[in-house]
């Protein structure tokens, strides 16, 4: 029998490996990044500060916090020829198609800090990243609805600037709401790490190859783009839409109970939560504050969102499997309110979990000993036989 887990450091055969990133307790239903509950990051920090955190350990002094904003700022412009990619694309590109595609040939034109093995290349790809995602984001937002793109500006800070390259347009002069934006840096916070979900695994292996950090994130970028992982936030839109009220919820939760109907509730469930996600009910309650603010409260997709919980969250079948909204759930809602199309919500996702996969990049080269991850498997095919010539099959 196979050595299938054998120990060795970075990424082990299991697919698993030692992190002081992120914290999950799934039966509590806790979220610790670096110690810190998600809901006191959520109410108390913003999303910059989270990023330091995560990606140095510790909250940053107000100087700390300054240069790194600084950085950070300065260098949220994309080279201007990277625009050039946008027009290679089809207009109906799905964004994350475009966000996967420009991400990866940022290797292309960031040479100096594709070196992994020094740590000052490590560190400029690491900020670069962080701080240009958002323009890469809202630029394949532009060109899918052939508005031109609208450059970063540095008065702005990380969240309003995203909202503000999205939405503004020359005609016109663009607002930033500054509730709106301090939602949208919440969600960017309730998104930004999670442990060794199936992402930052992809991460964590192409990093472990000594591919450079662009290739990585890119990587990320197509694992997240699944359904069952970062996708289920579009997913989930378009289901609460498809139910349209909730007198066809029933119908729906029966589908999901039926083991010969491969339909899940989008938005449920979690491997790892048995209780609810914390990032959940952060979301609802910004949910709440965000469609008040806009004066839809009445949302009928937040009515139909908020009866399917009610009535999953009572029916024996998913108390049994512990099903419970995930942080999916309720951040497509909030989205679509602040003006965003659904193919949209997934590339927010991305942007949001680059300081994730891109810290716990970082942690695993930090580690003494560097091997290649290498998943082993359990084989279970053809036993050991000799070649039959074509004449004798
Ligand atoms: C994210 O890993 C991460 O941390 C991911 C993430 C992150 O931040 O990176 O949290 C982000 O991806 C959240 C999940 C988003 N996906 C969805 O909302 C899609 C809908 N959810 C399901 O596809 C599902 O819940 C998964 C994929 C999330 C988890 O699936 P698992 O690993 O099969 O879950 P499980 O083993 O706990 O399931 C227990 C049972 C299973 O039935 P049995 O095999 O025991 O009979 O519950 C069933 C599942 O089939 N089940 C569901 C269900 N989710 C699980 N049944 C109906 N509807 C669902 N949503």
């Amino acid at each position: 029998d196979m050595d299938v887990f054998t120990y060795d450091p970075g990424f082990t055969s299991t697919g698993s490996c030692e992190s002081a990133i992120t914290f999950i307790d799934g039966d509590k239903g806790e979220l610790l990044y670096r110690g810190y509950p998600i809901d006191q990051l959520a109410e108390k920090s913003h999303y910059l500060e989270v990023c330091y955190l995560l990606l140095y350990g510790e909250l940053p002094t107000a100087a700390q916090m300054e240069d790194f904003e600084s950085r950070v700022t300065h260098h949220t412009m994309l080279h201007e020829q990277m625009k050039n990619f946008y027009s290679g694309f089809r207009r109906d590109a799905h964004p994350m198609a475009v966000v996967c595609g420009v991400v990866g040939a940022m290797s292309a034109f960031y040479h100096d800090s594709t070196d992994i093995s020094d740590p000052w290349q490590r560190e400029v790809a690491t900020i670069r990243l962080i701080a240009k995602l958002p323009t890469i984001v809202a630029w394949a937002f532009k060109y899918s609805v052939g508005q031109p793109m609208v450059y970063p500006r540095n008065d702005l800070d990380y969240a309003s600037n995203f909202l503000h390259m999205c939405f503004a347009v020359p005609a016109e002069p663009y607002e930033v709401n500054p509730i709106l934006a301090r939602a949208m840096d919440r969600i960017f916070t309730l998104h930004a790490d999670h442990e060794q979900n199936a992402s930052t695994s992809t991460v964590r292996l192409a990093g472990s190859s000594g591919a450079n950090p662009f290739a990585c994130i890119a990587a990320g970028v197509a694992c997240l783009w699944g359904p069952a992982h970062g996708g289920a936030n579009q997913a989930c839109l378009e289901m609460l839409r498809e139910i349209g009220s909730v007198d066809r919820i029933p119908e729906y939760v029966n589908r999901a109970k039926d083991k010969n109907d491969p339909f899940r509730l989008m938005g449920f469930g979690h491997r790892v939560y048995k209780n609810f996600d914390p990032r959940a009910k952060v979301m609802q309650q910004t949910a709440k504050e965000v469609l008040d603010l806009l004066g839809v409260a009445d949302n009928p997709l937040l009515q139909v969102a908020q009866e399917l919980e009610r009535i999953a969250l009572e029916d024996p079948y998913f108390k049994e499997k512990k099903l419970y909204p995930n942080v999916d759930f309720y951040s497509g809602i909030i989205l679509e309110a602040m003006g965003f199309p659904t193919e949209l919500f997934t590339p927010i996702f991305a942007l949001a979990r680059t300081v994730g996969w891109i810290s716990q990049w970082k942690e695993m080269l930090e580690e003494p000993v560097q091997k290649i991850g290498r998943p082993r498997q359990l084989y279970t095919g053809a036993t050991y036989r000799d070649y039959t010539d074509v004449e004798k099959r």
